[in-house]
């Protein structure tokens, strides 16, 4: 990934269809997309990020980021911002490969991750891969709708990692 990606990046941080299931703010311009994937400091322990392709085409981000050697535990976010490769099983390969990463290379024992409680497709893909909920985390998603609503957090071991079927 590179400032040529910028505008990808952008039109996608910029789809309500694409956003409306995160909650961190993103930067507003190309130009600042731009300066972030340029000064973005190159993959470590504590904060990896991959791009994801499908098609020789850019599709999304996936990211493993607080990372800890001491206690092998790491968040998992994941957005595709390309719509038109939603439900055709890359979420599900994507989840997939990232959490073996973590657990082969990074040696990671457990991989978290909040989901907002309404994202079902979402928990689909998190399920198909073996997350378990975990918990209910209430009035904490701000929905499309501006209404405070809940999310859930899900954890996966390495044993609970399902095979590609
Ligand atoms: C969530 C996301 C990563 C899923 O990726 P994807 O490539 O579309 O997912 P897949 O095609 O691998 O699987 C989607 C699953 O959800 C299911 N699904 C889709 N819409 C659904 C719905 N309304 N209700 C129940 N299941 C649904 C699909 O049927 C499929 O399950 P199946 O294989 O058992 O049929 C992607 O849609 C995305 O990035 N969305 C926007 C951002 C986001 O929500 N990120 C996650 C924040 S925690």
């Amino acid at each position: 990934m590179g400032v040529d990606d910028a505008e990808a990046l952008w039109r996608w941080n910029h789809d309500a269809d694409v956003m409306r299931w995160m909650d961190e703010g993103y930067a507003e311009t190309v130009a600042q997309v731009a300066k972030w994937l340029e000064e973005r400091p190159p993959n470590a322990y504590g904060d990896v990020l991959f791009g994801v392709e499908a098609e020789k085409t850019l599709i999304g981000l996936v990211r493993l980021h607080g990372a800890e050697p001491e206690v092998g535990l790491a968040d998992m976010d994941i957005y595709l911002g390309e719509k038109d490769f939603w439900g055709r099983g890359f979420g599900t390969d994507t989840v997939r490969a990232v959490c073996l990463y973590g657990f082969r290379k990074m040696r990671l024992r457990k991989i978290t991750l909040t989901v907002a409680a309404e994202n079902v497709s979402a928990q689909r893909v998190y399920r198909k891969v073996g997350f378990v909920e975990e918990g209910r985390l209430r009035g904490t998603f701000r929905d499309a709708e501006g209404r405070w609503a809940d999310k859930l957090t899900m954890g996966l071991f390495e044993s609970e990692l399902t095979p590609t079927s």
